[in-house]
């Protein structure tokens, strides 16, 4: 095998995809010594002492077999349940849910189904970093919406300007509410004002990725599937509601002629998700719907401190209403680049945050920080912030 042009050899897609911004960015300002670090997005809570012991439980007794593809029966009749409970929608178990290895692979798994080469695919931007090289993979084309003079709420007339340029080769819009990086979110009117409009696009499939569901600060999250049922699927999983980020434990919910489709590529990817976890889920959804209270409390605190300081250091921030992210902008007089800035207060104040960058070209200039850290570190880094704002000021 030839080393120097061994580039020739791999599939074209998969240069072209870079590994995730976020991740080089914590690996680069990992090894800076005394850095708290707020850049990743995943909970500081252990998982629930009930779900844990659900899994310890079915290790025990040997409940280490393949399970069906689609999952335990049981864990989607979980599922169903908690759709219909909290959402006001109804699902078939047997036909429109599937478990999957974690939102990420739900995700993976629904965009290969549907996508052919050529197609379209609408992004809200600034977006998850998955989305565009998942779309990528499938040889189709990300097409970003740029939310930012909207404070990150996407809005009908966005849509329909997307669809007026791009037409017939959009094949879906990947939506996602609460939003990473911004931790906006829709509440009814607006949901139903973007079903509304989906909805005269009726090719178009929403993927709604709702992995935040459960964290909504003010009102509640109102599902994409309650008013778009025919032509959505929804996105969800354990990691973010019961601090089950290494679980792996996701789910699509979509129209069974759908599901049957996503369920193909599902099992020749993974053959179905981990049985020990599908345990663990089943206690979660059963025993503990409601597991996320007590850690959106306290996010909710870590919200408001952060806000305020941040405020007050002069970034302009659209006031989150889920997830556990801030998005700011760099205030004037400052790095404006925002890999630049996030670097230098990395090394001078030691305080990690991710450039806004990572999140697509409209989330230049922004910073994102992750909250799901303790109070204890994040009072720290606001501390050290300040201090690195009062003295690098580049005017
Ligand atoms: C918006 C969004 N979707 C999906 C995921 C991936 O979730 P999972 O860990 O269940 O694969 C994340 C994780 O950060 C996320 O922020």
């Amino acid at each position: 095998m030839d080393m120097t042009n061994l580039h020739q050899l791999f599939n074209a897609q998969t240069q072209e995809i870079e590994i995730s911004g976020i991740r080089l960015f914590d690996e680069k300002i990992a090894s800076i010594d005394g850095l708290i670090k707020l850049t990743l997005g995943q909970p500081d809570f252990p998982t629930p002492q009930h779900v844990k012991d659900a899994g310890i439980k079915a290790i025990k007794n040997n409940l280490s077999f393949y399970t069906g593809m689609a999952g335990e029966l049981r864990l989607r009749e979980s599922v169903a349940n908690f759709m219909k409970v909290k959402y006001n929608i109804s699902y078939d178990p047997q036909s429109e849910i599937l478990s999957t290895v974690g939102a990420t692979e739900a995700l993976a798994a629904s965009l290969l189904a549907i996508l052919n080469p050529g197609d379209k695919v609408l992004i809200p931007s600034p977006f998850f970093s998955l989305y565009e090289p998942l779309v990528i993979l499938g040889k189709a084309e990300p097409v970003y919406i740029d939310t930012t003079e909207n404070d990150f709420i996407l809005s009908p007339e966005m849509i329909q300007e997307a669809m007026s340029v791009h037409g017939d080769k959009v094949k879906a819009i990947i939506l996602n509410y609460p939003t990473n990086p911004t931790g906006v979110t829709w509440n009814r009117e607006e949901v139903i004002a973007i079903a509304d409009t989906l909805k005269q696009y009726p090719d178009v499939f929403a993927i709604s990725d709702e992995i935040y569901s459960e964290l909504v600060y003010e009102g509640s999250h109102i599902s994409l599937g309650e008013y778009l049922f025919d032509q959505t699927i929804v996105i969800n999983g354990l990691s973010k509601s019961h601090a089950m980020t290494g679980w792996r434990l996701g789910f699509t919910l979509a129209p069974k002629a759908i599901t049957q489709q996503i369920i193909k590529v599902h099992q020749y990817l993974v053959t179905s998700a981990s049985s020990i976890t599908q345990y663990a889920g089943i206690e979660a959804l059963e025993n503990g719907m409601d597991d996320a209270l007590p850690m959106r409390e306290e996010y909710k605190k870590r919200r408001d401190y952060i806000y305020e300081i941040m405020h007050r250091l002069g970034f302009e921030i659209a006031k989150p209403n889920g997830a556990f992210y801030i998005f700011a902008k760099i205030p004037e007089g400052y790095i404006q680049n925002s890999y630049d800035f996030c670097y230098d207060l990395a090394q001078k104040a030691k305080v990690g945050f991710i450039p806004g960058v990572a999140f697509g070209e409209a989330g230049e200039g922004f910073i994102r920080l992750s909250y799901a850290s303790s109070m204890a570190e994040i009072e720290e880094a606001m501390h050290r912030l300040t201090n690195y704002m009062e003295q690098h000021s580049v005017n």
